[in-house]
């Protein structure tokens, strides 16, 4: 064995308490070759057990400390402003966020060397003819996606080594904050709530899971580029929900089908959608489990008998 091979990765981790950010913490947590740090912008952690220091990527000065302590191999930023519709109104704040806290992370990751490992979306794209390989021209339709191609854009521009991820639909076993689709699906049709789903959305939803591992073979492979990283299906959100609910038993008829349109939300979505995970597959061997067996994964985890 080589002396390098023995040494601790560092990775730090922007945003470690959402969604996303949670489940890369448990997933590096558990391994042992890693020197982990969390960062997010509430107080405390939400996993237990991890090193974590409080951070508002806004903030240069507290990025460049923390960055320039730590002195991590790889930052992996899963931090953003993410509330779509409300970002058309909150734009200032979600231009901060999304692009100057980036171009924070990357000025930093640049100055010590680092590589930085960012969570891009298909909101770059204006969705009329997905679904989209890397090579794709983006053309965002919202300010949200706007803003994250804006990100894409500030991190080639800034120098340093990274991999940009696209990806779309995150759903899985995220224990704390809100619910994700399939639980809120379950918990509504649980319910009897009816609930409204479009069904002229279509995208390859992706399995956190599936994400955190991609990107475990990212650092493993030291990957560098863009990478699309998305679930095995294509298929509308209507199509998705109606497979959720069969597959818990539970009543189809409470989902009534709806178009994008007919719904007035504030921001304009990308309707025919989805990410073209060949590049992935091809380059380090993704390959995203099936909608079925990811419901079966999250089946314990919704405490279903
Ligand atoms: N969820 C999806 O379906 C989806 C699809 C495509 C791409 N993505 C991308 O995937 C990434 C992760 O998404 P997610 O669903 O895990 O998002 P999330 O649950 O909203 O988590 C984002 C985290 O970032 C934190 N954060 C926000 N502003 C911050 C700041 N100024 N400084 C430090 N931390 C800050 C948030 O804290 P607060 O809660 O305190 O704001 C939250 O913990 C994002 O880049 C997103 O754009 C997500």
């Amino acid at each position: 064995m080589i002396l390098t091979d023995m040494i601790k990765k560092r990775i730090l981790i922007v945003g470690s308490n959402g969604m996303l950010g949670q489940r890369l913490t448990e997933y590096f947590l558990k391994n042992n070759d890693v020197e982990l740090l969390c960062a997010s912008s509430e107080e405390k952690s939400l996993i237990p057990n991890v090193e974590y220091k409080q951070l508002d990527i806004i903030q240069k000065n507290d990025v460049k400390k923390i960055i320039t302590n730590f002195f991590p191999d790889f930052i992996l930023n899963a931090a953003a402003y993410t509330n779509v519709d409300k970002a058309e109104t909150e734009r200032e704040l979600c231009w901060k966020i999304n692009v100057k806290g980036v171009e924070n992370l990357a000025l930093y990751s640049w100055t010590i060397d680092s590589q930085l490992i960012h969570i891009s979306t298909d909101y770059i794209f204006d969705g009329k003819n997905g679904p989209y390989t890397e090579n794709d021209l983006p053309n965002p339709i919202s300010y949200y996606g706007r803003t994250k191609l804006a990100s894409e854009n500030s991190i080639k521009a800034s120098g340093t080594r990274f991999t940009i991820i696209r990806t779309n639909v995150l759903y899985g076993p995220a224990k704390y904050g809100r619910a994700d689709f399939v639980k809120w699906v379950y918990n509504s049709l649980s319910n009897n709530n009816q609930i409204k789903i479009v069904t002229d959305q279509i995208n390859n939803p992706t399995y956190i899971d599936d994400l955190v591992q991609a990107i475990s073979k990212i650092i493993y492979y030291k990957k560098e580029g863009i990478y699309n990283i998305g679930g095995k299906e294509l298929l509308s959100r209507y199509d998705f929900t109606k497979i959720i609910a069969d597959y818990f038993n539970l009543k189809k008829e409470l989902i009534l089908p709806i178009l994008t349109k007919d719904l007035n939300q504030p921001a304009k979505r990308p309707l025919r959608s989805g990410l073209i995970n060949l590049k992935a597959e091809t380059e380090f061997g993704y390959n995203p489990k099936s909608i079925i067996e990811t419901l079966e994964l999250m089946k314990n985890e919704l405490g279903i008998k």
